[in-house]
């Protein structure tokens, strides 16, 4: 009887708890629905004027959740042939979807005059490039920018150019000449590429940076080679949402072998920006002796140091990204401009003998 008696309340306690487990579960499902379901609304309600907008222009058919991602993945080279034939397709201004974010795709002057005095805010995905070149000029936001912008504009007027910089413009382009004769006078084909960047990067160091080391091509290289590269990988987070978490991003690169080249595009402009620091140094003190024209120059990375030494609010690291990123960003365009123009030259013989 004992026994029975204690079957049945056993039974019945599971049963109940069952009930009463069940009850918890449904209680905790529907919550989380109404959790999920009002996350979504609150999300849509957010952004219904943002995607009224969006939808007004035109642009690629769209899938769900993930937009018009499939229509970038490839190389890079993949990407710009894709963009290419997205920008004849349709009329600037247009759309394209990355997963839940929208870009307004212009590809002409107009467009780009409009969207350039608009605007000087820079989107969120520009998070990517301070993971590479640190928080510099080029992806500072709008108050920072404007007091960095001030700092550094004397550092590119047009006297400087014209007095310290064009003497040095032209030694670098009469050695990049020789450098190309000997490659043309072989008779074979050539890659003009580290010839121009070679003499894209000494030149900046030369200019920007006041450092001159004839010695030192093969740290040239490296940072050349590791610009582009590094440009190649976080230029693919804009595109790859799979490659946008930090962590994610950070595992691709060591998986591929680089995952110190971020530390070698800081290598050189480092370098240059403490041996600059201790010569700012040695200039200030009474006694130094040194050539005239070191203490008159006033190159960019003096009149960083200089707005350095009297505002405190510019910081040790803020110095390090805006050398950076100038370093960085007069690089590659200028050595790709330049090997740009070469080509057309050479393609239009007409023209190549004006120039001469
Ligand atoms: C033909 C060569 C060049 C091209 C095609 C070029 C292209 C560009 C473009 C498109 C931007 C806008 C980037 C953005 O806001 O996202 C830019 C900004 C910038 N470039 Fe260049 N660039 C060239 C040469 C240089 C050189 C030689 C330097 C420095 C020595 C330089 C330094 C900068 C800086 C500091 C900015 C940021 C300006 C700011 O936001 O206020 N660039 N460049």
């Amino acid at each position: 009887m004992e026994k029975s008696f204690g079957v049945d309340h056993l039974l019945y306690s599971v049963l109940l708890s069952f009930n009463h487990d069940k009850q918890i579960f449904t209680f905790l499902c529907f919550g989380v629905i109404l959790s999920v379901l009002s996350y979504y609304i609150n999300y849509k309600m957010k952004r219904r004027r943002m995607e009224t907008i969006m939808n007004r222009y035109d642009g690629p058919a769209t899938l769900p959740f993930i937009g018009n991602a499939t229509e970038f993945l490839g190389s890079t080279r993949d990407l710009l042939k894709k963009a290419i034939k997205l920008m004849k397709e349709y009329k600037s201004p247009f759309r394209v979807w990355l997963v839940n974010k929208p870009y307004v795709v212009i590809s002409t002057p107009e467009d780009f005059q409009t969207v350039a005095f608009k605007t000087l805010e820079k989107d969120s995905s520009y998070r990517f490039v301070v993971d590479m070149l640190g928080d510099g000029i080029f992806t500072s936001q709008v108050e920072k920018w404007k007091r960095n912008r001030r700092v550094i504009n004397p550092a590119f007027n047009p006297a400087i150019l014209f007095h310290y910089f064009l003497q040095i413009f032209n030694e670098r382009n009469i050695d990049l000449i020789h450098r190309l004769g000997k490659e043309v006078s072989t008779g074979k084909q050539f890659d003009l590429w580290p010839h121009v960047i070679q003499t894209s990067i000494t030149t900046i160091c030369e200019t920007a940076m006041g450092y001159k080391d004839d010695n030192n091509t093969e740290e040239v290289m490296n940072f050349g080679n590791a610009i582009m590269k590094s440009a190649e990988l976080v230029g693919q987070r804009f595109y790859k949402p799979w490659l946008m978490p930090s962590f994610v991003f950070t595992a691709y690169r060591y998986l591929l072998g680089y995952g110190n080249v971020f530390s070698i595009v800081h290598n050189l402009p480092l370098k240059m920006l403490k041996k600059r620091r201790e010569l700012f140094r040695q200039i200030k003190t009474e006694n130094y002796v040194g050539n005239e024209q070191e203490k008159t120059m006033r190159n960019f990375i003096d009149i960083l140091l200089n707005f350095h030494e009297i505002n405190a609010n510019f910081t040790d690291k803020e110095l390090s990204d805006e050398v950076i990123s100038i370093m960085f960003g007069g690089s590659e365009t200028n050595a790709v401009t330049n090997c740009f123009c070469m080509l057309m030259l050479g393609m239009r013989r007409d023209i190549q003998d004006k120039v001469y």
